[in-house]
């Protein structure tokens, strides 16, 4: 045999690699500019960066790194408790939620079962499926949203987990909650219904999720969520799943014993205390979000409103648009393997930097 990746099973070969923003560092190298002069506007980060909070606990843990982490993270999930009311047996937590979400694949898929989810949903889905070689069920959008009707109609008798991202990334779509709950009673109890909600903490107050207190009476209910988007710790890896304690037993006896690392740990601790810190992330997200609403609008640029830290919009030649930004230092994030071939997706950044980008955009698309 020659090639050794031909050792890999079949499912595992067909992967296509998940391909991130293009990072500051690159850009820099690649374009031979200086790194403080581009803009990433293209993983959905923080642009206020982490809370001063959780940067104050890294600090006073630095002398730690010697030892193991807590593998049982109890001090975290004692601050879940506090702070959301999730009894600590029903806590996964995860290297991001990326881990938590490939976790529910690894401890409850094989390849005899079937995933449902929607086109144009979070890309790890169907990846964590394939790594499985579990069988693909993808439903068709309605306008750029999951159509949980069809969703609920595509559920066979060999489906294990439905995967819902709300709001999804890179479209923005919601869906409101009353129908996501009718929509998991419609489901039959065997199967697990995942709901993402990497961007919960940017919805409005009257669209806040109620999904914890779900899990009670729905036991097949996981929520995902992470601290990488609102609370700014991206870099650090630390998100976290809700479920019933049968489900989180399972996954917490097949995840990696020290999976999530010492700072991440620490910091996550102090930002879930620092209140302030989130409202005036949501506060800065919903104001970025006019600003590119009135900015498109101005330049006659179509876009999908959004309830998360990002904004997709219809470019027609989006590989000229994204290459015309990053060459004047804008990184942006193409979505054609999303199945958005026509769009980019921008995310929220401060007022300068997002009026930096409209002034670019403008003058890529000959609107300036
Ligand atoms: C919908 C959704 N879920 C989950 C994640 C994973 O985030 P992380 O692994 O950083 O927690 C992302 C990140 O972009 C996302 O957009």
């Amino acid at each position: 045999m020659n090639d050794l990746a031909e050792l890999a099973p079949a499912n595992v070969r067909a992967i296509s690699p998940y391909i991130p923003g293009k990072p500051i560092s690159e850009t820099a190298r690649e374009l031979g500019l200086a790194e403080a002069s581009i803009l990433k506007m293209a993983s959905n980060e923080n642009p206020l960066g982490p809370s001063p909070k959780a940067l104050a606990a890294i600090r006073t843990a630095l002398d730690d790194l010697a030892y193991y982490p807590d593998g049982s993270g109890y001090e975290l999930k004692k601050a879940l408790h506090r702070h959301f009311g999730v009894a600590p047996e029903s806590v996964v937590l995860g290297n991001g939620s990326n881990d938590v979400i490939e976790l529910v694949a690894r401890s409850f898929l094989t390849p005899a079962d079937s995933v449902v989810y929607s086109r144009h949903a979070f890309l790890v889905y169907p990846l964590v499926v394939q790594a499985i070689g579990a069988k693909h069920i993808e439903v068709p959008a309605r306008a750029y949203g999951s159509d949980l009707e069809a969703m609920a109609r595509a559920v066979r008798a060999d489906t294990k987990a439905v995967f819902l991202a709300n709001p999804n990334n890179p479209t923005g779509t919601f869906n409101e909650w009353d129908a996501v709950e009718a929509f998991v009673k419609r489901l039959p109890a065997n199967v697990l219904v995942v709901i993402d909600e990497a961007y919960g903490e940017y919805l409005p107050a009257d669209k806040r999720s109620p999904s914890f207190g779900w899990i009670a009476k729905h036991p097949n209910v996981v929520v995902t969520r992470t601290l990488s988007k609102a609370y700014g710790l991206a870099g650090l890896r630390i998100g976290f799943a809700v479920a019933d304690p049968g489900v989180a037993g399972i996954m917490n006896r097949v995840r990696q014993p020290f999976n999530v690392n010492h700072l991440a740990l620490v910091a996550a601790v102090a930002a879930l205390g620092d209140e302030a810190f989130i409202a005036k992330s949501r506060e800065v997200n919903a104001a970025g979000l006019r600003q590119l609403a009135e900015g498109f609008a101005r330049l006659g640029v179509e876009f999908i409103p959004s309830l998360g830290n990002f904004v997709s919009m219809r470019v027609g030649d989006a590989a000229r648009v994204y290459a015309g930004l990053l060459a004047k230092g804008v990184i942006v994030r193409p979505i054609g393997a999303y199945g958005m071939p026509g769009h980019l997706r921008v995310t929220v950044g401060l007022p300068g930097q997002n009026a930096r980008f409209l002034e670019t955009l403008a003058a890529v698309i000959g609107k300036a």
